[in-house]
């Protein structure tokens, strides 16, 4: 009989992820609150409820008598996929304690702190009164954040004293948990690496380079692999492996986001799920190997001890394609001297589609492929005013 899979959403970012369920021969399903996502129309079947309400989840698990889970790109999804396979005892995935442990930024830092993680200095607050009172303990600059979101939604930056009340306000009012941290800025540059984790031994990483436009704490566009990476690459590997033992965490893919200064490298958020828009293709592009299957074998509980040893070669990039304002799209632009370097794009704006929020709307994804690293950077640099979206 074909096993069910339920993948916790259906936006473009888990397009990679339903397409790898189907070629290892799941019935996939999707689910979300958002019936209209381009990646619904992907899947075999689709139910709406919302992904981030684990007891609704788990209602619709044990409906469909899904055999295996797997998060979305998200990490509301991270923690709904763990809590559903530890009641359903199902494998794949870390137990909900260590899943919440490792998601939510303030218990993070603690563990961090306690295991000698290099992460920036930061405090935790449950209320704004008590992180208010503590104005006079900071230096300057600061950012805050709540510790349960994700994509910079409630991340600010604090310069000076007078802009302290408001970015904790901002924090705490977009928190469901109602907790923030506020943490030492880091001055560097920013970078992810995406890594698989396999009894506790990092296998395989793929690094990059991260870039924000308008938005400064929303990453829009990357360019892989991470410039002096090699510098980095063992600190960061010697923590993702201290993470896995001390927390008996199970195989799979392990995410991390860090900033660089040269000299070192520091991680602000780490996540055990896939990461989204189209992150898994350049992961293809520079290995021959299928990201998402991976993801998808180690979530659904397949052995993963034969994961292929493998190497990031080439420069390969991603860009979301967003506008600096609100309008309706009339088309799309894309300079001569980029489209020579893309390789694949998805584009999902028809004539007239409403851009309400462009800090977070996208209206497509281009893929890129560049002859070397100071192409790469330069051409990264300049996606913006290379690829336009022009309104009505
Ligand atoms: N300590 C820091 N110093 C400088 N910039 C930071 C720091 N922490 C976070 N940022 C910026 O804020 C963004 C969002 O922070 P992050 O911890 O990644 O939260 P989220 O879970 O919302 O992605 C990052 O992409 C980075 O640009
Ligand atoms: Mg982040």
């Amino acid at each position: 009989m074909t096993k069910k899979l339920l993948i916790l959403n259906g936006s473009h970012s888990e397009i990679p992820l339903i397409k790898a369920g189907k070629k290892l021969g799941f019935h996939v399903i999707t689910i979300g609150d958002a019936p209209g996502l381009i990646g619904h129309k992907y899947s075999d079947e689709y139910h709406p409820v919302d992904y981030s309400d684990k007891d609704e989840v788990l209602e619709i698990s044990k409906k469909l008598s899904i055999d295996s889970v797997c998060s979305c790109a998200n990490d509301f999804g991270a923690i709904t996929a763990s809590y559903v396979s530890g009641v359903l005892g199902l494998s794949g995935h870390d137990t909900f304690e260590t899943t919440l442990l490792l998601h939510h930024k303030d218990s993070f830092k603690k563990f961090s702190k306690e295991n000698d993680i290099p992460t920036p200095h930061a405090r935790s607050f449950d209320s704004a009164s008590q992180a208010i009172n503590s104005i006079d303990e900071f230096n300057y600059p600061l950012i805050v954040k709540p510790v349960d979101l994700t994509g910079g939604k409630g991340v600010s930056k604090v310069n000076n004293r007078s802009e302290f009340n408001k970015s904790v306000q901002i924090a705490f009012d977009l928190s469901f948990e109602n907790r923030i941290v506020i943490e030492e800025f880091f001055n560097g540059t920013q970078h992810s690496l995406s890594s698989f984790v396999v009894n506790h031994k990092v296998v395989f990483y793929f690094s990059d380079n991260e870039f924000s436009f308008q938005n400064p704490y929303y990453v829009s566009s990357s360019a892989a692999p991470a410039i002096h990476i090699d510098k980095y690459s063992s600190s960061l590997v010697r923590s993702i492996e201290t993470i896995s033992k001390k927390l008996g965490l199970v195989d799979g893919v392990f995410h991390v986001q860090y900033l660089a200064n040269g000299t070192r490298a520091t991680i602000i958020d780490i996540t055990r799920r896939c990461s989204g828009d189209l992150y898994p293709y350049p992961v293809n592009y520079a290995t021959d190997i299928d990201w998402s299957e991976w993801i998808i074998r180690s979530e659904s509980g397949m052995n993963c001890e034969n994961f292929p040893r493998v190497n990031q070669a080439g420069y390969y990039g991603r860009h979301c394609v967003m506008s600096n304002r609100k309008g309706l799209v009339k088309d799309v632009s894309i300079d001569p001297i980029v489209r020579k370097y893309i390789v694949d794009e998805l584009f999902w704006w028809q004539p007239g589609y409403n851009i309400i929020d462009f800090m977070t709307q996208k209206v497509g994804i281009v893929l890129l492929k560049y002859p070397s690293m100071s192409v790469m950077m330069d051409i990264t640099k300049r996606l913006p005013d290379l690829i336009k979206i022009n309104l009505v």
